[in-house]
């Protein structure tokens, strides 16, 4: 079934002074989802945000918010999350190691179940929980920070594209980091089919609007 590519701005790049105007910009300017990026100081060297912040983008918009957990044990927080109005919750493989029952945690507390890898963690990783899948997060970069440097990992995305193609699991599959106009094609040419974005979003010199706009245009072109 063909699908749209999906654009989930990541407010790590948004100005937090006035973060209900910035993301009703974006839900006005066409942003179909937004990622939200939790971060603990241990899995990763940054410190971010936490159910708190979820709740009160909950109430700025009505966008579904997608919520990246790059923090050790998620386990302790999911319902935290989900009460906080999480719709799509992703935990990152390296730190779950009873991942398959983290998920259908996840979904039994009504949302939707993502895992992210990390640049260096093998797609086959994944491979015995693909069916308890909504989403599978591919990191172009090494996470912790916004702005930081695309690696492509293309062979990575074509390997988890290839499952769904041959039916072992219908998830959505998302790039994070360093997604950009000139990155896009390629990683959507290779599979990808949300597009996750902070600084190429939120600090487009023209504005949000702008962002999105030659976001989306950069792969107008290319079937999802
Ligand atoms: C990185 C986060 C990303 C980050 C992307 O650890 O998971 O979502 O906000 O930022 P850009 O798009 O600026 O690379
Ligand atoms: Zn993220």
């Amino acid at each position: 079934m063909p699908r749209s590519v999906l654009i989930s701005p990541s407010i790590l790049s948004a100005d937090f002074t006035r973060l209900g105007d910035q993301l009703r910009e974006a839900e006005q300017a066409g942003a179909d989802w937004f990622h939200l990026d939790v971060m603990d100081g241990h899995f990763v060297p940054n410190l971010t945000m936490g159910p708190f912040i979820v709740e009160a983008c909950r109430r700025a918009t009505r966008l579904p918010l997608d919520v990246h957990l790059m923090i050790e044990a998620p386990e302790r927080l999911l319902r935290s999350f989900a009460d906080a109005g999480a719709s799509w919750l992703t935990v990152h493989q390296e730190t779950c190691p009873h991942l398959h029952r983290t998920l259908e945690t996840i979904r039994e507390l009504g949302m939707k179940a993502g895992t992210s890898l990390n640049p260096s963690t093998p797609p086959g990783t994944l491979a015995e929980v693909v069916a308890s899948l909504d989403l599978i997060l591919i990191m172009t970069v090494d996470p912790g920070f916004s702005g930081g440097k695309y690696i492509p990992l293309l062979d990575k995305i074509r390997a988890v594209r290839a499952w769904r193609e041959q039916g072992h699991t219908t998830a959505r599959i998302a790039v994070d980091g360093g997604i950009s106009p000139k990155t896009a094609p390629e990683v959507v040419q290779a599979g990808a089919d949300v597009l996750i974005a902070a600084s190429a979003v939120f600090q487009h010199p023209e504005g949000i609007r702008a962002g999105l706009a030659s976001l989306r245009a950069s792969v107008q072109h290319i079937p999802a």
